[in-house]
């Protein structure tokens, strides 16, 4: 008996420790929201013209996403070396160019470094290329046997607590090749460049250690979204010494919370010039402060290293946030934007994507360019694009042909790739 109330007594103060974030997934209690204007100044007056965007209202926004969320990207850079390329001309049995390389951001070959592994189509013309971090290692991306097996982290098995940092294990190699589809984007024309996000942080409370944010001042007032941004921003420094690349045409793609860092990478990198938010989420293209789907809190509580301090500080009130995913995509505008949902993914809150698409249409229309053309959510599986593009997929949260599809017929409105 003693023994049972004493389980009974653990089991109440563990479910006391481990906070429960709950998420509303009932769009009846969606309370009314102030959604933060995009075109109102701080100081009240409205944003009429280009000139007023550009000289005040974009400054004013990038100086509150780096006050409050994601933190200031330090100035400068680190050491940078890059190794010479390995090459194969004839990768993917003669389909695709491929080129490895690894950055480093110190003078130490044992510090901080990243591996970048660039398919591009075969040929002498530039190319447009598009760039994203990948989740689970380069060697994941697609079954070539050419790609370097890299080291990776992994949860220890004997406890679920620790980090291993070891060789990735063969079997895994094309694990993710679904969410790259590679062969269709060089099919069409387009290059893909990719890196493994944890190469830049480690992705787990404590990995702050182990990150390339160490080799700079102050790096706990910055967040691991911020270096996932500024490690997408020193891949496009590499790629644009490869005469192959087209400077112009060089697109970003993310899937959730890598969709997180590829927008914060592009508001503030202009050489992205088409940008893909694939289910990014609260703390991306989603609304905050439309109560349905993941919370702040739980976005602090589970991954306080994703955001800087200041964001804490708004656990239990995101009303009080002065910004929100539509102001994020805000400072995409005018390059051509694109936000993809999937039907299921609800703690990504599609309807929140959708209105931060529709909403950013206002900024697009400023510079002569049209946004969504729509109010109402379009039907599964149908996309609409224009300047804006969106799309809500069935299934579940993750990257599927269909959603490369859409990508690639966005790109091919915007880029008309050579051969075309
Ligand atoms: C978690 C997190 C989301 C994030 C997602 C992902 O679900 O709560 O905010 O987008 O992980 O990156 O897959």
């Amino acid at each position: 008996m003693v023994r049972c109330a004493s389980v009974l007594l653990l089991a109440v103060l563990a479910q006391a420790q481990t906070p429960t974030y709950k998420y509303n997934f009932d769009e009846a209690k969606v309370a009314n929201y102030a959604l933060p204007d995009p075109l109102t100044l701080a100081n009240g007056q409205p944003v009429k013209d280009v000139a007023t965007w550009t000289a005040k209202r974009r400054p004013e926004l990038m100086a509150l996403f780096e006050d409050q969320v994601y933190g200031k990207t330090p100035a400068g850079h680190t050491d940078i070396r890059v190794t010479p390329p390995l090459i194969d001309l004839k990768a993917l049995k003669g389909k695709a160019v491929r080129k490895q390389v690894t950055i480093y951001f110190s003078d130490r070959n044992d510090g901080p470094h990243m591996q970048v592994l660039l398919y591009l189509p075969p040929g002498n013309t530039r190319v447009p290329v598009f760039v994203g971090l990948n989740f689970s290692g380069n060697h994941t991306v697609n079954a070539d046997p050419g790609i370097i097996m890299n080291d990776v982290w992994v949860t220890d098995p004997l406890d679920p607590k620790k980090r291993l940092h070891q060789q990735a294990d063969e079997r895994t190699r094309g694990s993710n090749a679904t969410a790259w589809q590679v062969e269709k984007i060089l099919a069409r024309g387009y290059g893909l460049a990719t890196v493994y996000y944890y190469d830049i942080e480690p992705d787990f409370v404590g990995g702050l250690a182990e990150s390339t944010r160490m080799l700079f001042p102050e790096p706990e007032r910055w967040s691991a979204l911020g270096v996932w941004a500024w490690g997408l921003s020193r891949a496009v420094d590499y790629l644009l010494g490869d005469p192959r690349l087209d400077p112009k045409r060089i697109g970003l793609i993310g899937h959730s919370r890598l969709g997180k860092a590829a927008l914060w990478a592009a508001a503030q990198d202009h050489r992205f010039s088409l940008v893909i938010s694939n289910e990014s989420g609260k703390g991306g293209a989603s609304l905050l402060k439309r109560g349905f789907g993941e919370t702040l809190d739980h976005l602090n509580g589970a991954f306080p290293h994703w955001f800087n301090p200041a964001y804490k500080e708004y656990t239990g009130h995101p009303e009080k946030l002065p910004i929100d995913g539509n102001e994020l995509l805000a400072l995409i505008a005018p390059r051509p934007l694109y936000v993809a949902s999937a039907a299921e993914d609800l703690g990504s809150d599609p309807k929140g994507e959708f209105l931060s698409a529709v909403n950013v249409g206002r900024v697009y229309s400023l510079f002569g360019r049209k946004g969504l053309g729509v109010t109402q959510m379009p039907l599964v599986d149908q996309a609409v694009m224009h300047d804006v593009g969106y799309h809500v997929r069935s299934g579940k949260h993750d990257v599927l042909e269909f959603d490369w599809d859409q990508y690639l017929a966005f790109a091919d409105l915007h880029w008309h790739p050579t051969g075309k």
